[in-house]
């Protein structure tokens, strides 16, 4: 039996035994926590530390135990605190004493700080696939809609219209910034902490590097006290999530208005909408709305482990366990998300048509016009008073700029000219044949290229 109380003459509280346990939620940690009780074990046989037939007895009791927790057999109890310590306390039951040598050259700090780091790796593994998976349901959609045009808004007032793909790119191009993120915090999470004990390292002949490679890692933590004390992985993770849901709460909204029946772009799956209790006719955008909400939670989350983490002195505090809850919950609510949110997209039916009319609104083309006068020689901002005063006229006389005749643009401005009523919605889309700009080429080619990568990130695995 593992007894870490030897020094104290009473029982601990029994609430103090409910407040301290984290068992009921690192118990997930249990897969990493094995797999690296393992490679310690072998370390501890392979460097003479403990016999290599002692190691041979912990390590196949280890496996025995984390096929019991797999199938469901395995009783946690809360008075052994935390998982590290119900894992121990069943190979005792299983193995006997020997089962007292597991713990040699390692700390629970130590031990904490790699489960946390084997779980965020797969974290972050699966995040960056599932925010590929939603790239390419974005992607997928823009390619099927590729000519569809709409309006596009600023301050939510009808701006000038663009391509629905190019629109959707723009969420393809931030998902690829989430991507990135992900990627590149992989080379500080992946630092094995094991050795650093306590917080001083540990007085035995250990081999880090063989415990670093045994579990996949690409390098070793090289200062004891920050490795056991550093969550700063856990708040890149969190702080990308954070992101990452911005950017599906900003989709989520525009959805949600745009599956009103005001705007009518979009319509949502029956799979993916929710009714009312009360009013038969109603279907509701509650996919959109739990992914706009849940963002809140995933900002808390973060808040939270950085106000855990302020203060902290140097270098493991009980504090520490708090990072877990909030950080699992994240990761959970990031995935999730991320899952039906795609699954919301690749459903989703676009009402071409309603985009179109609403896209070919009576002013829409007001810049357009502008440049055309620039076109003609006129200075932009004296062109775009001209069109200020043409809208102004136009409203008052309730005529949209394409129903004003000649002689009345004219009298705003004598250099219009009949090829005035060549400019279409189709013509400004066009027109902005810059790199990064509306142009159905423009628009074309960033759909190439996004696919080729998205191609390749596929064949890579991410
Ligand atoms: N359950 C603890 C945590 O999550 C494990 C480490 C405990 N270490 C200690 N010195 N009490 O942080």
């Amino acid at each position: 039996m593992s007894n870490i109380r030897d020094r104290f003459k009473k029982e601990m509280d029994k609430k103090v035994e409910s407040y301290q346990a984290s068992i009921m939620f690192d118990r997930r940690l249990y897969v990493y926590d094995i797999y690296g009780s393992i490679a310690h074990a072998s370390m501890l046989g392979k460097q003479g530390i403990i016999t290599e037939q002692e190691a041979e007895l912990i390590t196949g009791g280890l496996k025995a135990i984390r096929e019991e927790i797999d199938k469901g057999d395995f009783e946690f109890k809360k008075e052994l605190e935390d998982i590290h310590l119900n894992i121990e306390n069943r190979l005792f039951e299983k193995i006997g004493d020997v089962a007292g040598k597991l713990h040699t050259a390692r700390s629970r700090n130590d031990q904490v700080a790699l489960d946390m780091r084997l779980y965020t790796k797969g974290a972050v593994m699966l995040t960056i696939e599932r925010l590929i998976e939603l790239q390419s349901v974005v992607v997928d959609l823009a390619d099927e809609n590729k000519s569809v045009i709409i309006p596009g808004y600023t301050h939510l007032q009808r701006a000038q219209p663009i391509l629905l793909a190019h629109y959707l790119l723009a969420y393809h191009d931030m998902l690829t910034r989430d991507i990135g993120r992900f990627q590149d915090m992989m080379k500080r999470v992946d630092v094995m902490p094991l050795g650093s004990g306590a917080l001083a390292g540990v007085p035995y002949p250990i081999d880090r590097e063989y415990v670093a490679k045994e579990l996949g890692f690409a390098a070793i933590s090289s200062n004891s006290i920050d490795a056991v004390s550093d969550r700063d992985f856990l708040l890149e993770y969190s702080a990308a999530a954070a992101i990452a849901m911005m950017h599906i709460s900003r989709f989520a909204e525009e959805m949600i208005i745009w599956s009103s029946q005001e705007f009518g772009f979009v319509e949502m799956d029956d799979g993916y909408a929710t009714g009312s209790s009360i009013m038969p006719q109603k279907k509701n955008p509650d996919v959109a709305e739990l992914a706009r909400g849940k963002t809140g939670r995933v900002y808390g989350n973060l808040f939270s482990l950085l106000t855990i983490m302020k203060s902290l002195p140097l270098a493991y505090n009980k504090d520490l366990q708090e990072d877990k809850e909030g950080f699992f919950d994240t990761v959970d609510t990031l995935l999730m998300t991320l899952e039906v949110t795609a699954g919301m997209i690749a459903t989703l039916k676009v009402n071409a048509d309603v985009t179109g009319i609403a896209a070919d609104g009576p002013y829409i083309l007001a810049t357009d016009l502008a440049d055309y006068l620039v076109g003609k020689g006129l200075p932009f901002r004296q062109a775009h008073g001209v069109l200020g005063k043409l809208v102004q006229y136009g409203l008052g006389k309730g005529k949209s700029l394409r129903e004003l005749s000649l002689e009345e643009f004219k009298s705003f401005s004598d250099v219009f000219d009949k090829d005035v009523y060549d400019i279409s919605v189709q013509t400004s889309i066009d027109s902005r044949d810059v790199p990064g700009g509306t142009a159905s080429g423009r628009v074309s080619d960033a759909l190439k290229k996004a696919k080729e990568t998205l191609n390749g990130r596929k064949k890579q695995g991410t």
